[in-house]
């Protein structure tokens, strides 16, 4: 059967499914195999009205119970929620009713549900994206009197876990308590948070988790293993430094990190990272993971505040989840850009009122599995592209940002490793706007702005792009890296 088919048959759903034979379930499933893009196609070619498109259901037969919950469900819900990391609830239809124009207005841009990734270029896990249909029903139901519908037809909310997306863990530690005052503004500290276990063991992931006022915006953690002989007290010094203008060697010097003979412990890069409303990356067994010896600290680096409306103590934590044995495959990171391993050109040094493109190379020394990515820019981004170019002319896609966005920085995890060739050229293009065109310019009028710093602060620039990667193995292609978010992603009783 054609791929249009398949995808007829996800649009036109119950009805004419089972005219071809298929259950639902499984039409899903397989339409779910093929790219997004093609239901675009295929809604474009169904495309007869002048509002300039058609769904699968009259416009004014659209209900909120029996069309648009659903969607709902399934994209929204995870953040928002009573407990979620948005400002608003979406769980019932006066929530939504009540959002109706803005709600259509968001998806139909693309801004909600943030997924900034281009899915007609790679796919990742967890990924929320809605499909031309889905914002077609949306924008109908708000036009045309957003009903409810019968009572019967809403879905089940889908259950999300507490306290860990990941189960029970080994080992929780807390962060200690930060206070923010009324009206405080964004804030940007470095946690220590120490701790001794009874021997050193492997960890296959780490979770943070806000406290549950949802204060912190993101975080990008690694971990220090000591030697015993190396540190006697791995609970000296500060715990929390709020330095202006953050030279790593301070506050490492304020927080006693490290050894006591002044020598730096083994650091183990983005052990743990949060980003509201994102998975824990977890993968399969056996991949990935690293030690984790008997004294150690986690170091939540550069953890962001958002700005509070009251006075507020955030209290969160993290889960520790070990592995039985050491990992079969350890990952490596390769950086590239500022801070790390390649040059950027031309230098990142962007005048006032100019629009600037930057590139960095690195080519691969041996074949490697790529599992997960992170593009990083600040303020000044405005689109971002990652590809391998292999020896013999290929082009394989990593990851194309359209329109940047400061607040959505995912950790992308492939939803099946992608092999680059041994000698493939990583190609990373940004682009930066320091016009006053551009909405998030830190300064008015705009200034020159630089990496140079290397302060990592807002206000200044960074272009990065992190690649976790494992020397390639045959079949590294079809590993699934989704299972684990298969067993968590809640399911609507749609489906
Ligand atoms: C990953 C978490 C997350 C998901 C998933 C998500 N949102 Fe949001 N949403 C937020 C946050 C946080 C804000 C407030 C900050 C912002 O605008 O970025 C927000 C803001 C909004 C706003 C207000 C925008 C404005 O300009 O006032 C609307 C409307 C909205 N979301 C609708 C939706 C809808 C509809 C979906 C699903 C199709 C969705 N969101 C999915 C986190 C999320």
């Amino acid at each position: 059967m054609a791929r249009a088919d398949l995808l007829f048959l996800k649009n036109f759903k119950k009805s004419k499914a089972t005219v071809f034979g298929f259950g639902l379930k499984s039409v899903i499933l397989i339409s779910k195999v093929f790219n997004l893009a093609f239901a675009g196609i295929l809604l474009f070619s169904a495309c007869n009205s002048e509002q300039g498109g058609k769904v699968s259901v009259e416009p004014d037969k659209i209900t909120f119970t029996e069309h648009i919950a659903p969607i709902i469900y399934k994209n929204c819900v995870f953040c928002h929620r009573p407990e979620g990391i948005a400002p608003f609830s979406l769980v019932t239809y006066r929530n939504v009713y009540r959002k109706k124009k803005t709600i259509a207005e968001v998806v139909s841009k693309g801004i909600m549900p943030p997924w900034p990734a281009d899915p007609s270029y790679s796919h990742f896990v967890g990924e929320r994206i809605l499909t031309e249909d889905e914002k077609l029903l949306i924008k109908y139901w708000a036009q045309n009197g957003a009903k409810k519908g019968p009572e019967e037809a809403m879905p089940e909310l889908p259950t999300f876990p507490e306290g860990s997306f990941l189960g029970k863990p080994d080992l929780t530690l807390w962060l200690d308590s930060v206070v923010l005052d009324a009206h405080s503004l964004d804030r940007f500290l470095t946690i220590k948070i120490p701790f001794e276990i009874p021997k050193d063991t492997f960890v296959r992931a780490v979770e943070f988790v806000p406290g549950k006022d949802n204060l912190v915006h993101h975080m990008n953690g690694h971990l220090l293993n000591y030697k015993e002989q190396d540190k006697k007290n791995v609970f000296d010094g500060s715990r929390i430094a709020d330095l202006q203008s953050p030279k790593y060697s301070e506050e490492f010097q304020l927080l006693k990190m490290y050894n006591d003979d002044g020598t730096e412990p083994e650091r183990v890069h983005s052990a743990v990272n949060y980003l509201p409303g994102v998975y824990p990356t977890l993968y399969p067994e056996g991949l990935g993971g690293f030690r984790l010896s008997k004294i150690g600290a986690f170091v939540a680096n550069d953890i962001h505040y958002g700005p509070s409306h009251k006075n507020s103590v955030d209290r969160s934590h993290i889960n520790v989840f070990y592995s039985r044995k050491p990992p079969d495959r350890p990952t490596f990171e390769l950086m590239l850009g500022t801070n790390g391993q390649t040059e950027i050109v031309p230098p990142l040094v962007v005048p006032p009122n100019r629009v600037v493109t930057c590139r960095t190379k690195g080519v691969v020394p041996e074949d490697i599995s790529v599992l997960t990515i992170n593009p990083h820019m600040h303020l000044l981004g405005t689109s971002f592209k990652a590809f391998g170019l292999t020896v013999t002319g290929d082009t394989i896609p990593l990851i194309r940002i359209k329109r940047w966005d400061f607040n959505w920085q995912y950790f992308y995890t492939f939803k099946n490793p992608v092999k680059l060739p041994k000698g493939t050229m990583i190609i990373v293009e940004g682009v930066f706007d320091n016009t006053a065109n551009n909405p998030f310019n830190p300064f008015d009028p705009p200034r020159t702005i630089s990496d140079k710093n290397r302060t990592m602060k807002t206000s200044d620039e960074m272009f990065q792009f992190i690649i976790t990667w494992v020397p390639y193995q045959k079949g590294d292609e079809n590993i699934n890296m989704e299972t684990f978010l298969e067993q968590v992603t809640p399911t609507t009783s749609e489906q």
